[in-house]
């Protein structure tokens, strides 16, 4: 399943807001709509956003290639500032938009058409070696997984998260592929919904066993023993360990902890920010309060009261058993464990 891809000139993104009742593949040649689309989360989950910026940038060389070349590279400047705002947590975004910068600033010669032309190349490798890193991690992360094992994930952190095979349920699909006979408890992820809406729609397309709860169940069933192990993905992992991912994700590594279940966080290294510290300095996205006041057009809080809708949360890295990026499964101490990942990036 690819959420995002280029085809005939355009970039098509799977509609995820209308998922799982409708499939709608919406097209887009223009690098604000894509902004947009990212804002509004018709495409969502760290790596797919940053591949859907990488052709944001693209599409903005296509529409100013026939500009003298100042005037390209400062409307190319503009563009990446206006992508660059659109979500703050996931750091494969500005990964991404730093790559196609970086080509802009190396290309030779300096003339738009042929910077347009790299800028394309650039956009499908970055297309491409997400899905490569995807594999080589399930294939990792697999390893950690047992025969018979039942797995809890947050959020969505599958195929429709990345171009294609998802980062924790890549794990989960390479475990499946390896005959682990597994199987799945899917947090539903409030307020929007990711688990319900599209982890168990993936993975019940794929035949993968997948069991629904809400996000309060998951300590009871970790109480009766019914969870072995929780992967998650990740939107920023620092320096020293610690996981931005779906808010949610910091009461599940207590909750898992608590209950002496590992805690692995499935993610590419270019989800790791090697240059912070720690996640203390994290920006978390405050996403509009109608995302908890109504479901689906119906209103579920009264009128007048304040809400909060911080979007992600940070866990601690003293809760995170192991991380499984593509090069291999590190675990703690992070410092040390994590910079090793960053030779060859
Ligand atoms: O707000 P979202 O849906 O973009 O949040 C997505 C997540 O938190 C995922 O778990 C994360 O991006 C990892 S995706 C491989």
């Amino acid at each position: 399943m690819r959420p995002v891809y280029y085809e005939d000139g355009a970039l098509k993104l799977i509609d995820q807001t209308l998922l799982p009742t409708e499939e709608v593949i919406r097209s887009y040649t223009d690098y604000r709509k894509i902004g947009e689309a990212i804002v509004t989360m018709v495409v969502r989950g760290a790596p797919a956003i940053g591949v859907t910026a990488g052709y944001a940038v693209y599409f903005a060389a296509l529409e100013f290639k026939k500009e003298p070349i100042a005037t390209f590279r400062q409307k190319m400047k503009e563009a990446c500032d206006y992508l660059r705002g659109t979500r703050p947590t996931a750091v494969n975004l500005f990964w991404a938009i730093d790559r196609m910068s970086t080509v802009i600033e190396k290309a030779e010669p300096q003339d738009p058409e042929t910077i347009t032309a790299q800028l394309k190349e650039e956009a499908d490798a970055i297309c491409a070696e997400d899905i490569a890193m995807c594999r080589a991690m399930g294939k990792n992360g697999a390893a950690l997984i047992h025969h018979g094992d039942t797995i809890l994930t947050h959020c969505n952190a599958g195929a429709l998260a990345t171009a294609d095979y998802g980062t924790a349920l890549g794990v989960i699909r390479a475990a499946m592929e390896a005959e682990k006979n597994i199987s799945v408890y899917a947090d539903e992820t409030r307020p929007l919904l990711q688990g319900a809406r599209l982890t168990a729609y993936e993975l019940h397309k794929d035949g993968i066993p997948v069991t629904l709860i809400t996000d309060n169940m998951a300590g009871w069933m970790m109480k009766q023993g019914k969870i072995n192990c929780v992967v998650v993905g990740a939107d920023r992992i620092t320096r020293n360990g610690d996981v931005a991912n779906k808010i949610g994700t910091y009461s599940v590594s207590i909750l898992a902890k608590e209950h002496h279940i590992p805690f692995y966080v499935a993610a590419p290294t270019s989800t790791i920010d090697f240059d912070m510290l720690s996640g203390d300095d994290i920006v978390i996205e405050e996403r509009p309060s109608d995302e908890i006041k109504w479901i689906k057009g119906q209103q579920i809080a009264p009128d007048g009261i304040r809400f909060e809708n911080p979007a992600f949360d940070v866990t601690p890295h003293q809760n995170v058993t192991a991380i499984i990026t593509e090069k291999g499964v590190v675990y703690p101490p992070y410092f040390r464990s994590i910079p090793k990942l960053r030779q060859d990036q």
